[in-house]
């Protein structure tokens, strides 16, 4: 007999919606018309806005957006692009769905836990046509360097932006350093509506190229052709249906104008969770306090000091209430590319993953559930 969900009082994460998202939302079903239009134009354009950047184009995930940017950088069959194995499988799976390679690289420590820079000097091959750097929980990875790194090799960088948007290195927002960009909204995410993504770019042959895939290669859309301008369309390459819909576009909208308080939030939080977490023995909590100002502070993750006690902290936390989870378990250990990559070893990844849990945060958690976190971690982790 199948056992009734038991779920956690205190979750990963918890999404509030205000009554203004939800008119949003009810008025774009009113109107009738509910796939790509005129709200996710309005939404792009606002997007694009605060990103400063040329084009933002919505697509349906953030998965959809990193095909769409490798495709873009000319990724195809017997490519190579090196990602970071701490990572959600996504990043990697979009260099596969280019019939290209994968090739897992090195993160730099469980204290950075970004792509490391000279690994991914060293793994560049005739072969590699893109770098994708994700800037993990929401903080800044070395684009800066990547990028100087990569246009002195003439390939490209695509950031997977999932975590961080409004995110910053030296003032500039992350995102616009690459050549792509690519933006999750998923429903855990920092500016969530269920599934949705984005791909941001300067480059017009770029945005073009991905504005064309992202609806069937179609010279035309059905708005066009609701609105009158056309009445047929021919198909010119081969697309995807990686379309946005319109309620999503609205709430995407309404959420957006109050993204920057929701991120002031999370940092004053995020200080607050770093402050009690050094009084906790055996953790080591990953970025500096110099890195939340430029940071979206997506989530809190931590690493046990002690190997091999990742699963009995999370179970004796799960059993006080307490939700946690692991971002991430390295790629090339699952069944899938293990199968296909059997000889690769990534020691600081492999460490980070048997090490890391991710704890509860979103905007409006109390600071008593914080200190209710925090306390239980300090009974549970054993030094
Ligand atoms: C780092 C990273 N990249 C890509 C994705 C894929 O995003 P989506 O679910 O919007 O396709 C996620 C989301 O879970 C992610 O965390």
């Amino acid at each position: 007999m199948a056992t009734a969900p038991s779920f956690p009082e205190l979750p990963l994460f918890d999404l509030r919606l205000e009554p203004q998202d939800l008119e949003a939302v009810a008025e774009t079903l009113r109107s009738g018309w509910l796939t790509l239009g005129p709200r996710t134009a309005a939404f792009e354009e606002a997007f694009a806005e605060q990103l400063g950047v040329r084009h933002a184009i919505a697509v349906s995930s953030c998965t959809a957006a990193l095909h769409l940017a490798y495709l873009a950088a000319g990724v195809g069959p017997g490519d190579e692009v090196i990602v970071p194995a701490f990572t959600f499988a996504a990043t990697a799976a979009a260099a596969v769905y280019c019939d290209a390679t994968p090739v897992f690289a090195e993160i730099s420590s469980r204290e950075q836990p970004f792509i490391d820079f000279e690994d991914v000097e060293r793994r560049i091959t005739s072969r590699t046509k893109a770098v994708c750097a994700v800037h993990y929980a929401g903080y800044a990875a070395p684009v800066d360097r990547l990028k100087a790194l990569c246009d002195a090799h003439g390939i490209a960088l695509v950031e997977d932006v999932a975590h961080a948007p409004s995110a910053t290195l030296k003032g500039r927002k992350l995102g616009t350093w690459g050549q792509s960009g690519c933006f999750s909204f998923f429903s855990n995410k920092v500016l969530s509506v269920g599934e949705g993504g984005l791909l941001c770019t300067d480059d017009d042959d770029v945005a073009a190229f991905v504005r064309s895939r992202r609806s069937h290669a179609m010279t035309s859309g059905t708005w066009d052709r609701h609105s009158g301008r056309t009445d047929t369309y021919d198909v010119v390459a081969l697309g995807y249906n990686y379309r946005l819909d319109e309620p999503r576009a609205a709430l995407l909208l309404s959420r957006l104008g109050r993204l920057e308080a929701d991120i002031e939030r999370r940092r004053e939080l995020t200080i607050r969770y770093r402050e009690l977490l050094s009084g906790v023995e055996g953790i080591v909590v990953p970025f500096s306090g110099d890195e939340i100002a430029g940071s979206s502070c997506y989530v809190i993750p931590i690493m046990l000091e002690r190997d091999g006690t990742q699963g009995e902290v999370s179970a004796a936390l799960r059993e006080r209430g307490i939700q946690t989870s692991i971002f991430y378990p390295s790629i090339h250990r699952f069944s899938a590319y293990r199968k296909r990559f059997p000889d690769i070893s990534l020691p600081v990844t492999e460490l980070a993953s048997r090490t890391e849990l991710t704890l509860p945060f979103y905007p409006h958690m109390s600071y008593e559930d914080q200190d209710r976190v925090v306390t239980a971690l300090s009974e549970v982790v054993k030094p």
